[in-house]
């Protein structure tokens, strides 16, 4: 047998097996629908806020980013304490792993959902279990449940899911909630949760002051438009954030996403109105697409899914032809975001002409 090479430095084994997260593509000329992000920049008053705040870059940021949570306890009804900001919410999912899990751990989430589960789950050595989606493209709470073991820590439930769009309704989520076991941490992942418009969603802060072990996560890449600077938030029971703030990058929030925070909070309600239309070229959207032909899940996020199975390859293809970039997860679906008005047009010109 090879004698292991001890004189070179050499990555963990297992993460030759981890497939890197692949982020929406950027092709100069064509119209990016790939990454779920809002179609406008910053608004006057946040860019402004950025501007000012460039001007104390020499200085770091507050690491515990102080101001903005206490803003956004006093928006959230909940204590300072059960809240931590942190470099987009993907880094809280990674946190919340690393603060509850070790190497003999499980952790559930549906599949497909969020692409970065997995990956933050093998980094921290922890087992992925992950478990179909209905035929309806939505979470199987009850599958879930079966697959709650003596080991699960974690059980992510995305809602809207990314990529599906599909919600869990207030009502399933209390069914679930009651028969998971009071150890295993429930970590709803709202990040799309300002574009949601079914009144049986549900709130996760309501169900995070019934219970203890309950993780809400939220973030400004999305409605906030704020998906450059990396700011997200967990809001959970007081020792659970705080286990999250211990495993945080010292200073990983910096303070430009820390003032343009603060700012879109100050400007909500002209964020929201751009949210508001969103949402309407969003069912315009998938309209359109089931009115041609196409098997579209009712989204309550800012993108549509078209689970094309073994032509996703090809409709992508066939998108990047029309100039338009969408998110392919080949074999499985495309999603597709939604832009602004003209942008959606050139999409569905685009679906419209593939031939099925
Ligand atoms: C479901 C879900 N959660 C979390 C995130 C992470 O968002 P961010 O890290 O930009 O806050 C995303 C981003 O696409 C997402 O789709």
């Amino acid at each position: 047998m090879a004698e292991p090479d001890v004189t070179s430095v050499r990555p963990r084994a297992d993460l030759a097996t981890l497939p890197s997260y692949v982020p929406g593509r950027t092709i100069p000329g064509a119209i990016k629908l790939a990454s779920n992000e809002v179609p406008a920049g910053p608004l006057p008053s946040v860019a402004k806020a950025i501007a000012e705040a460039a001007m104390q870059a020499h200085r770091y940021p507050d690491t515990g980013a102080g101001e903005l949570t206490a803003r956004l306890a006093g928006k959230l009804g909940v204590a300072e304490a059960q809240v931590a900001v942190g470099n987009g919410s993907v880094s809280l999912c990674q946190q919340l792993i690393q603060a509850t899990c070790t190497s003999h751990d499980e952790v559930l989430f549906a599949w497909r959902s969020f692409e970065a589960y997995p990956i933050v789950t093998h980094v921290v050595g922890a087992k992925q279990v992950r478990v179909p989606l209905t035929g309806d493209h939505a979470l199987d709470l009850d599958a879930m449940l079966a697959a709650i073991t003596p080991q699960t820590r974690v059980a992510f439930v995305c809602t809207p899911n990314n990529p599906t769009g599909t919600i869990v309704h207030k009502a399933e989520l209390d069914r679930f909630l009651d028969a998971v076991p009071s150890n295993v941490l429930v970590v709803l992942d709202e990040a799309y949760f300002e574009f949601v418009t079914d009144p049986d969603a549900g709130d996760g802060i309501d169900h995070l002051r019934e219970r203890e072990n309950i993780a809400v996560l939220r973030t400004f890449s999305k409605a906030y438009g704020l998906a450059g600077l990396r700011v997200g938030y967990a809001v959970a029971s007081e020792e659970i954030s705080d286990a999250v703030r211990k495993v945080c990058v010292p200073f990983s929030v910096n303070h430009l996403a820390q003032a343009a925070a603060i700012a879109s909070l100050d400007a909500e309600e002209e964020l929201f109105q751009r949210v508001h239309e969103i949402k309407g070229e969003r069912d315009r959207v998938r309209g359109e697409l089931v009115a041609a032909g196409y098997d579209v899940p009712e989204s309550q996020a800012n993108f549509v899914w078209l689970p094309l199975g073994e032509r996703t390859a090809e409709f992508n293809e066939h998108c990047i032809e029309h100039k338009v970039v969408v998110r392919a997860f080949v074999g499985d679906g495309a999603r597709v975001t939604i832009g602004t008005p003209e942008e959606n047009d050139v999409f569905l010109t685009a679906a419209k002409s593939f031939s099925r």
